[in-house]
């Protein structure tokens, strides 16, 4: 564990916000609904439906034998319903080809209908435990200051970003915890339109601090 593994998790120790979904009684499907719904929407929006979902759906199978319309009902007003869809059609996935167990391995989870890269690293590691380097806005943003010395990240997520974050990804049962404390990070101090770097745990060390906190000066990008 290095100065920069112990600094943000002990940020992270101190400040990480309780949310359901990351607490250790959390089944895989929870956490899998959670990144389906965090995916486009912020966290006090996502909570009460989060609950009421796993409430009414606390497996898979459940919500598969409901029609798609009872799951896009329940999104409510979460925005972009199509997601609703996606997971319903996940669920099904799930039910038909893996007995109704979220699917444990990232291989097995990105050939689930409607989950992609983001999703597939998220639940294999938040839900599993496995070691997978899970890159999000948050995780992107935090990594490309504290590591590349950039603002901000490229438009899209590029090889060599991958292996930079894979250099700092812990070998041991910490890397879920790594990410998540990143992406909290990322979240809470290492913005993107206001950064607290007299708040951060690893301003210290961090490469952009360093360079001056440059302007953000790639590709051109939307955010
Ligand atoms: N915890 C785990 N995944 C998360 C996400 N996508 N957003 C916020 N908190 C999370």
């Amino acid at each position: 564990m290095t100065d920069l593994h112990t600094a943000v998790l002990d940020w992270y120790d101190a400040h990480q916000r309780d949310l359901p979904w990351r607490r250790p009684e959390a089944t895989p499907w929870g956490v899998m609904v959670s990144e389906f719904m965090l995916q486009q929407t912020p966290v006090v929006r996502v909570l009460p439906v989060w609950e009421a979902w796993m409430e009414r759906w606390p497996t898979p199978g459940a919500l598969a034998a409901e029609p798609s319309g009872e799951a896009v009902r329940a999104w409510g007003r979460l925005g972009y319903p199509r997601r609703a869809l996606r997971l319903h059609a996940a669920a099904t996935a799930i039910v038909e080809q893996h007995g109704g167990h979220v699917p444990s391995s990232y291989d097995g989870l990105l050939a689930l209908p409607g989950i992609g890269d983001y999703t597939a690293a998220a639940v294999a590691s938040f839900g599993f435990g496995r070691r997978h380097v899970v890159l999000d806005t948050n995780v992107r943003r935090v990594l490309a200051r504290l590591l590349a010395g950039q603002e901000l990240p490229a438009p899209s997520v590029t090889k060599a970003e991958r292996a930079l974050a894979e250099t700092v990804l812990p070998h041991d049962d910490s890397a879920p915890v790594w990410s998540v404390a990143v992406m909290e990070l990322g979240a809470l101090v290492c913005t993107a339109a206001s950064p607290r770097c007299d708040a951060c745990p690893v301003a210290r060390l961090c490469a952009w601090q360093e360079a001056g906190r440059p302007a953000y000066s790639g590709p051109e990008r939307k955010a």
